[in-house]
């Protein structure tokens, strides 16, 4: 039998769990056309979330459509524009014809050629002009509002991997162009998310960036234990296995309800387990996926600073005053305006989490592996 719990996918059907308020909050936005950013660290269920809401949406009101683009796809402005315009097309056009007829009523100065497979809408090819995009790419942008208008329909147009947008050759003169479109737009909502919530952070909360204050701006918590518990139970139960509530929940405490890893090893316990699985089974499964992720967290590991990786230690070892000159001096950290520095650097890594100023760590594995067998402690 297939096992029954999925990661590193987008959890969607009876895989998804929970997150009532966060889909209702989304459609809500979506409907009165309130563009939304959603942040968290990586593998919270940005995308499965987003996308649960997209098919809620688009299931109860058939004049509102979302597309997808994900940011990471493109390198460039350019090739940004490329996939933006085709995502949209795709999404909004019934029929082949339409996007052809589109793609010539809105950016047909920019469109010299056009090409797509006679029955097949998803392998359209646009040719972009990037001279003449270059010198106005504002109907690019406007794209979606041109069309939705003509249509007579709301549009839903989702950035996933936003915080990609910062690694583009002149981003910020990007983002101005984006944000002083998009801000006009009366039949599109946007819905932008990513991970690395420094950058995010940067981008949406900085007042100098063009993203200031663009939307609604949600956090993405962690899924709760109380969830989880049930969750789990019943996916063991569906597939004629048995776990009890305290063992349920050892799963996610020891992962520290972590969506993806909570997934990940309720399956390698499930693996492990004949009729019912027992705590025993649970930290044997915790222990092999550390062993599972040895190699990687040692490369991790062998990229930090002499300061980082005693800084790591300290917080490990449950030192909370990081700046005061008992732990400065123990963990030899230098001086305490060194400890804002190493904070940042260890944020830009992925490694710590700075947010509402707690410092915690992004992987509750690489954690638990730092602790247990890097630094050995009890
Ligand atoms: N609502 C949910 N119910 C159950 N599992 C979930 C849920 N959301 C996320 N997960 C688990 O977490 C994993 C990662 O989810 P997802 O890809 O949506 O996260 P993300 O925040 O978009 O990740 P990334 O930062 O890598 O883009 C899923 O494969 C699934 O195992
Ligand atoms: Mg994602």
């Amino acid at each position: 039998m297939e096992a029954p719990f999925i990661f590193g996918k987008i959890a969607n059907e009876n895989n998804f769990t929970d997150r009532f308020d966060e889909i209702e909050r989304l459609i809500t936005n979506f409907k009165s056309g309130i563009n939304t950013t959603i942040i968290s660290p990586r593998r919270w269920g940005k995308s499965s979330l987003v996308l649960k809401a997209a098919q809620k949406l688009e299931e109860e009101n058939t004049t509102m459509k979302v597309c997808f683009i994900d940011v990471f796809d493109s390198r460039t402005e350019e090739q940004f524009y490329q996939s933006f315009a085709k995502e949209i097309l795709k999404v909004t056009a019934g029929k082949l014809e339409e996007i052809g007829n589109y793609a010539k009523m809105f950016i047909g100065k920019l469109l010299p050629k056009i090409s797509f497979s006679p029955d097949n809408m998803q392998d359209i090819s646009l040719a972009l002009d990037w001279q003449e995009l270059r010198k106005d790419p504002g109907d690019i942008l406007d794209l979606g509002e041109k069309i939705a208008k003509e249509k007579g329909i709301k549009l839903i147009i989702c950035l996933d991997e936003f915080q990609g947008i910062a690694d583009y050759p002149k981003s910020k003169a990007f983002q101005k162009r984006m944000r002083s479109r998009f801000q006009k737009h009366q039949n599109v909502s946007y819905c932008l998310y990513g991970s690395k919530r420094h950058m995010m952070m940067e981008i949406f909360t900085k007042q100098s960036m063009p993203f200031y204050k663009f939307g609604d701006l949600m956090f993405l918590e962690k899924i709760s234990v109380e969830n989880w518990i049930p969750f789990i139970q019943q996916h063991f139960e569906n597939s004629k296995k048995k776990i009890g509530k305290s063992e349920a929940e050892l799963i996610a405490d020891l992962v520290e309800c972590h969506p993806y890893y909570v997934q990940q090893l309720a399956q390698m316990s499930w693996l492990r387990t004949k009729t019912a699985c027992k705590k025993s089974t649970v930290f044997e499964a915790h222990d092999t996926l550390m062993m599972q992720l040895s190699l990687l967290f040692q490369n991790i590991t062998s990229d930090l600073s002499f300061t980082q990786l005693n800084f790591l230690h300290a917080m490990l070892a449950g030192e909370t005053k990081m700046s005061s000159k008992k732990v400065l001096d123990k963990y030899q950290l230098g001086t305490s305006a060194n400890i804002m520095k190493i904070k940042k650097a260890l944020a830009n890594k992925e490694i710590l989490d700075l947010f509402a100023n707690v410092v915690s760590f992004t992987d509750p594995i690489y954690k638990a592996w730092l602790t247990k067998y890097h630094f050995r402690i009890r």
